[in-house]
């Protein structure tokens, strides 16, 4: 069935929850981990597609600061895994003008893992296509913390507002999320953009991330243009 969208809705900003990797690795009867290698190809699915349709913000949350309670050789795939996938891509994202941030601390990533994230975020710095952020060593909570602490630091006075304290989150200049999409049929936020998903509109999708391409976004797409967004209003209102 072809999907018509309305390209004058489309959202502005999708954040997705990719889940669903290790389900789908299960089911074959495969390790775990090659649920995330099949994953990554979800991945520059998506990526393409947002590039293509004119959404202009895409965040993918690849790793989030529980993550590090998994098995050890899996936690040693992943960081692999994106090592591995900026040393294969990151030519073609930039050709394309892909503008990469992370979204994350620091702190445990390996220096290595750190050093390839760095030196995609510096090439693509100038790049005003699809801005592409990857949530690494994520927190929602952690984030909201550091933001405190980054605004004590400024020696503020009295009265924050929502405006300066969106500024000094990780995502300081990026606008909120209009859409997140959660694969795997998984109802939960999971620390994700805690203040960001504010009035994001939530779909979930019941398919598994590894499966999770162009037709399944196009078809929460439709889904995402089928609702009305108030923001607490009452005339709908549409990114
Ligand atoms: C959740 O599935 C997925 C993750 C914790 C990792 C997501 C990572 C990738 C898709 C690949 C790396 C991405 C980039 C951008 C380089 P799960 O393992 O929790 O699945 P389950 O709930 O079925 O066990």
């Amino acid at each position: 069935m072809k999907i018509h969208l309305d390209t004058k809705c489309l959202p502005r900003h999708i954040a997705v929850i990719m889940d669903g990797n290790g389900r789908w690795a299960r089911r074959r009867g495969l390790p775990r981990v090659e649920g995330h290698r099949e994953g990554m190809n979800s991945v520059r699915s998506i990526i393409q597609t947002c590039g293509e349709i004119g959404v202009s913000y895409l965040t993918l949350y690849a790793f989030s600061t529980e993550n590090w309670k998994r098995p050890r050789g899996e936690i040693r795939f992943l960081m692999k895994l994106l090592v591995e996938y900026f040393k294969r891509e990151i030519s073609e994202l930039h050709g394309r003008g892909v503008r990469i941030r992370m979204l994350g601390r620091r702190e445990p990533i390996p220096a290595g893992v750190l050093t390839s994230i760095d030196n995609a975020v510096r090439l693509t710095r100038d790049n005003r296509g699809l801005n592409l952020n990857l949530a690494f060593n994520y927190g929602g909570r952690r984030e909201i913390l550091d933001a405190v602490d980054t605004w004590l630091q400024m020696k503020p006075r009295p009265g924050l507002t929502e405006e300066i304290f969106s500024r000094v989150l990780y995502t300081g200049g990026i606008p909120d999320p209009d859409l997140l999409i959660r694969t795997s049929g998984e109802y939960r936020i999971s620390n994700f953009l805690l203040w960001q998903l504010a009035y994001a509109e939530i779909v979930v999708s019941p398919v598994l991330w590894p499966a999770f391409r162009r037709p399944e976004l196009m078809q929460v797409l439709a889904e995402y243009q089928r609702r009305e967004r108030r923001f607490g209003g009452v005339r709908p209102v549409h990114a």
